[in-house]
């Protein structure tokens, strides 16, 4: 029989002291866990503290305006997140009163909340006993007991697993260890053995066998896009375009740029001008970024362009944004780099610092 209890103490005694470990309020927890789905520990906890100050209970946040809602979300990326988030507000104000619900039935019920964050958030905060699966927990489960092969390749059998070790007397805290242990000590390269609380039960230490393990997912591979932009200044201030509802960035502002299958001048005018109703006229490359997302790695060329026509105003979709302006309403991540790089570049733009 597996005994747990090492874990347990050595989480309790070795725990980071992180901003959302104070609280038991299952709004405060549910946002910390959307934030680190895709968001590490560091780059999450600013925003964390930031968005809770914000929006401090989820009366506030269900009222909000969606833009307000992406515009402290601005930089984390996955942006359905916070559109989630908001919505799920809205649900839990209106159909449970506002008091996040206990049963995993009506909380996988609320929009944007999946089997992770359900259980992360039932667990944490009302010690229901739900265990969690995440890439932590498969790399740790996987090495403790050196599981491979092809059953597991999907996460199913690593559910069950977690299930059968869930210390049901303290599922909160439990879940919270073996998270940490994977993001602390069982990392995915170089594991820090001889710190491990569970190094004498470990099977893949015994076989040596801690690299090799956990096996790959079933992953699609990641593929190289370059993607053309146009940098458009006046008067220090640069053109934003707001992109159309959808699943990517949706709504989000941006500067002018082609989808992610096209690239160079040619496609650029055509693009923005099918897209936004501009005619630009690109000149020479001012600056590069690079950004991934999910399974893309994209690779931003930005050229220095004219307007041929100065558009109307239309407040709804475009806008001359200057540097300093950039945080208080939704950008991409991707246009902050590259704003970032054309300022590193000497062109006229000074842009504040950002994260
Ligand atoms: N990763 C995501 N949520 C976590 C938590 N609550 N503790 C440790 N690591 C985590």
């Amino acid at each position: 029989m597996f005994d747990g209890t090492p874990l347990l103490e050595w989480y309790r005694r070795n725990k980071r002291d992180l901003a959302w470990r104070s609280t038991r309020d299952p709004y405060a927890i549910w946002i910390s866990e959307v934030m680190l789905q895709q968001t590490t520990v560091k780059t999450a906890t600013p925003y964390y503290e930031a968005f809770l100050q914000r929006f401090p209970a989820v009366e506030r946040l269900a009222s909000a305006k969606e833009e307000e809602v992406l515009a402290a979300w601005s930089g984390l990326g996955y942006y359905h997140r916070a559109r989630n988030l908001r919505r799920g507000a809205q649900h839990v104000v209106s159909h449970h009163g506002g008091r996040f619900p206990k049963t995993l039935e009506a909380a996988l019920s609320v929009p944007g909340v999946g089997l992770y964050t359900a259980s992360a958030i039932l667990s944490i905060a009302y010690d229901v006993a739900l265990p969690v699966v995440d890439g932590n927990v498969r790399r740790v489960l996987a090495r403790l007991f050196a599981l491979r092969g092809p059953k597991w390749k999907s996460d199913g059998p690593f559910y069950d697993k977690a299930e059968e070790l869930l210390d049901r007397g303290h599922p909160g805290d439990w879940n919270q260890a073996v998270m940490e242990l994977g993001a602390t000590i069982c990392t995915p390269r170089n594991p820090a053995c001889p710190a491990c609380p569970l190094r004498t039960v470990c099977v893949a230490r015994a076989k040596g066998l801690t690299e090799e393990l956990p096996e790959s997912k079933a992953r699609r591979a990641s593929v190289d896009v370059t993607v053309a932009a146009a940098l458009i200044e006046r008067k220090g201030r640069v053109l934003l375009v707001r992109r159309a509802e959808g699943r990517l960035m949706g709504r989000m502002w941006e500067i002018p740029q082609t989808s992610l299958e096209s690239k160079g001048h040619a496609d650029l005018v055509r693009e923005v001008r099918e897209r936004h109703g501009l005619e630009i006229e690109p000149g020479p490359l001012v600056a590069r970024a690079r950004h991934a997302i999910t399974f893309r790695r994209i690779r931003v060329e930005a050229y220095k362009s004219r307007l041929s026509r100065v558009p109307a105003e239309d407040p709804e979709r475009l806008r001359w944004a200057a540097p300093a302006e950039l945080g208080t309403f939704p950008t991409s991540s991707l246009t902050r780099k590259v704003l970032k790089a054309a300022a590193a570049a000497q062109l006229s733009l000074t842009l504040e610092p950002t994260s």
